[in-house]
């Protein structure tokens, strides 16, 4: 795929660069978005009414099966193209720092190689204590990919204080994590490009990185299908897919220098 002229020269003057990924970055290894339908026992619900503290109230056991319909099979799951293109890009194609921050609670970026990967709404890998916050290290029950997925599934108990461990996942309605935060707040006020891929712009505070980016500076890119909230803030926007289009940039980088 050919690079748009004004994204190349955008990439190929930038020290600094900051991936900001969504959803739409792993899409592609086969972890559906939140925009895309739900299916099976699901279908009836939208993912922004499951991924709440007022669902887990109502019913954690049924949210506890949904997160593992979802992600459960994350195991199975590989980083793709765009995932390494991102992970190589500082090295193959010579830029000072390739930095990461992800709204994604999987751990792609991670296994394809990036190093400190800023993780705004948490991991799928940690979990916690609902009543007590206590770091949970116990087991977790997944359901193989391939098994019937159970429409309700018990969430292990804190040993700390018999209340149910939740996922380590930012809910809707929650705050972020401040750490979280603050990092990615400094590495996208200090780059002079803000690529933006995969993410729709419509979950906050997240989608104001772009902007903030852009106050301070930087090029803003974003690679997405489709128009997004996000799209009016961007420099230039590369309407490809995360897989096609990072690997694509980073080739074409590498050759031109
Ligand atoms: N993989 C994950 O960890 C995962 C998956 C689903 C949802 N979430 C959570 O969902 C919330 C929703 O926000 P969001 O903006 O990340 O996702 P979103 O589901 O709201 O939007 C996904 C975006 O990705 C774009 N997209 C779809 N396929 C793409 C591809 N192949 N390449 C590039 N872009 C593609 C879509 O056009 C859309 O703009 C986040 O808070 C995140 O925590 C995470
Ligand atoms: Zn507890």
């Amino acid at each position: 795929m050919e690079v748009p002229g004004p994204v190349l020269d955008a990439a190929r003057s930038a020290h600094r660069v900051v991936v900001v990924t969504g959803a739409g970055m792993s899409a592609e290894s086969g972890v559906p978005t939140f925009r895309d339908a739900q299916t099976g026992l699901w279908a009836r619900y939208a993912a922004e009414d499951l991924a709440t503290p007022e669902a887990w109230e109502r019913d954690p056991a049924f949210v506890w099966a949904w997160y593992f319909s979802r992600f459960g099979s994350l195991a199975a799951v590989e980083p793709n193209a765009g995932h390494r293109a991102v992970a190589t890009w500082a090295e193959v194609a010579g830029a000072e720092s390739v930095a990461v921050v992800t709204q994604n609670v999987d751990d792609l970026h991670e296994r394809a190689g990036s190093p400190d990967v800023v993780h705004l709404h948490g991991s799928l890998a940690s979990f916690r204590c609902s009543r007590c916050d206590t770091a949970y290290e116990g087991r977790v029950d997944v359901p193989d990919a391939g098994d019937a997925q159970p429409e309700r599934l018990d969430p292990p108990v804190c040993v700390e204080c018999g209340g149910l461990v939740r996922p380590g996942v930012v809910w809707f309605g929650e705050l972020l994590p401040l750490d979280a935060w603050e990092r990615a707040v400094a590495v996208v006020e200090s780059a002079d490009l803000v690529l933006v891929v995969g993410t729709s712009g419509l979950v906050h505070p997240a989608a104001g990185l772009p902007v903030i980016g852009r106050g301070a500076g930087a090029t803003v890119v974003e690679v997405n299908p489709r128009e997004t909230d996000t799209s009016d803030v961007a420099h230039h926007v590369w309407r490809a897919t995360a897989a096609v289009a990072l690997p694509a940039l980073v080739q074409a980088l590498a050759r031109t220098g």
